[in-house]
């Protein structure tokens, strides 16, 4: 799991904790309040008992007043006072209508209550009845009275079993409402305690965030800072790698040029000792003894040796000045070409050359035929002393690459040399054996190399050997 998906199940956690917790708050809250109604409702009732008791006691007393004086005022006072009686009892009946019990004992009240207003009814009527007659001896009307008309319990008893049930209810109610009041202080610290959490907690990722992000800025910076130090060091680079490439171009120009005309100059010399050396065996030949002959022919050889080698030198230069201009060339024809030229050279040689017809590549055809030249001319010397000679010319794919290669049946050479193979003046063969300067692999490789192609060979002494290239195009 991703470390961003764990922040995200954390957080919907702690929310769904603090719903939980407000929910829990808010239900102990309404229970605070419906205890806190039932509570008020409670002590309404009490009040209103209070002034039924109080009413009923001021309706005694004016029907008592009544009956002493005479007087209207305490007649009027007793009617109110009954009526407000009534109104009590209705009042009281109203707010304990949930409960069974009291609406019981509010019945019974109410029997009281019309008993005792009964006997008081009675004697008010009784007072008025004899009012010119003079003051009623108060005795007579007391049993009228009496609190406990018709038997039973008294008003202020039924009264005083409401008000108990009350009192009851009344600490019943106080206690749950103090509970209900903990429950709340517990949920709202509770709830208190988890936000300052859950604030401390994202707080602390903010400033986590906040230090990442100042972070990776201080790694971009830096990034970038290196990444500019690295395009001036770059460039700086690049501008020394052309420069070394221009000094190396140029001193290998000089070196070309230098190379080309000592090859030159050196031929005028070498025509002249070449010259002189033949018209001295021709003119003076009855004048020299066989030892003096013997010596001339020598020189003669070296001198045409070294023509060779300067053909050679110039050619490998020209090969590097020359400009590579590509078309298609038939490659199979050339290579029976320079073949056919060969045998031309040496008609004593019985020696068979199979070429794969239609070999075409988009090359240089002048640079193709030097290069062709060297390697049949190697294939056609390195088989001089096989008996049955045998020269290969043809094509192959490989990695999607056209591959030519030129195979013998001749000398071959060891492969732990191979690497000399394409370096100047590098020989695998003594000069008695085959003669050469060692220049012509060079020069082969120099026109691969100018035609972004690549050269190898393969070969066993004594067992022949193949020169694979390629002509990149
Ligand atoms: N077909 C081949 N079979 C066996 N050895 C070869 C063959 N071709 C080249 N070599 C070896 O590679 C050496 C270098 O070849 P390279 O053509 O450069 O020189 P060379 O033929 O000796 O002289 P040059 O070609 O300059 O007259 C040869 O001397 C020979 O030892
Ligand atoms: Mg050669």
């Amino acid at each position: 799991m991703k470390k961003s998906d764990i922040y995200r199940l954390l957080m919907a956690g702690a929310i769904l904790v603090v719903l939980l917790n407000t929910w829990m708050a808010w239900r102990s809250l309404s229970k605070l309040f419906t205890t806190q109604g039932w509570l008020s409702q409670t002590l309404d009732v009490l009040s209103h008992t209070e002034s039924l008791a109080l009413n009923m006691r001021t309706a005694d007393s004016a029907v008592r007043g009544y009956i002493l004086t005479g007087s209207p005022a305490f007649e009027k006072q007793y009617h109110a006072s009954s009526q407000g009686v009534y109104a009590e009892i209705d009042e009281v009946q109203r707010l304990t209508a949930d409960s069974e019990s009291q609406q019981q004992r509010i019945a019974y009240l109410r029997t009281r209550v019309a008993a005792k207003m009964g006997t008081l009814d009675s004697a008010n009527a009784l007072r008025s009845g004899n009012s010119s007659a003079g003051p009623i001896e108060p005795n007579l009307l007391e049993p009228l009275l009496t609190d406990y008309p018709g038997g039973g319990q008294s008003v202020a008893y039924a009264i005083s079993q409401i008000e108990a049930e009350e009192h009851r209810l009344l600490i019943e109610r106080t206690r749950e409402t103090k509970n209900a009041s903990k429950e709340v202080w517990i949920s709202f610290i509770a709830v208190s305690l988890l936000d300052i959490l859950l604030i401390a907690a994202a707080f602390e990722q903010l400033v986590r965030a906040h230090r990442s992000h100042l972070q990776i800025a201080e790694d971009a910076a830096s990034i970038e800072a290196l990444n500019n130090e690295l395009t001036r060091v770059n460039t700086e680079l690049e501008g020394r790698v052309e420069e070394r490439t221009q000094e190396l171009a140029e001193s290998n120009q000089e070196l070309e040029a230098f190379s080309y005309s000592v090859s030159h100059d050196l031929r005028a010399p070498l025509r002249t000792i070449d010259g002189f050396s033949l018209a001295l065996m021709e003119d003076f030949s009855d004048k020299l003894n066989d030892e003096g002959l013997d010596y001339i022919a020598r020189i003669r050889n070296g001198v045409q040796r070294m023509g060779m080698l300067i053909d050679s030198l110039l050619q490998l230069s020209r090969v590097t000045r020359s400009e590579v201009h590509r078309e298609r060339v038939d490659i199979s024809q050339l290579a029976k070409l320079v073949f056919d030229e060969l045998t031309a050279s040496d008609h004593d040689r019985a020696i068979v050359f199979v070429a794969q017809p239609g070999v075409l590549a988009q090359a240089d055809p002048r640079l193709v035929r030097i290069a062709l030249e060297n390697l049949i001319g190697n294939a056609w010397k390195f088989t001089s002393r096989t008996p049955e000679g045998r020269i290969e010319f043809g094509s192959d794919v490989r990695e999607g690459r056209t591959v030519y290669f030129i195979r013998d049946n001749g000398a071959g050479f060891d492969m732990q040399y191979v690497d000399r193979l394409f370096t100047a003046f590098q020989r695998l063969h003594g000069d008695r054996d085959f003669k050469g300067s060692g220049i012509g692999l060079a020069t082969v490789s120099r026109i691969i190399r100018r035609h972004q192609g690549s050269i190898w060979a393969e070969s066993e002494l004594g067992n022949g050997a193949t020169f694979f290239f390629t002509l990149a195009a």
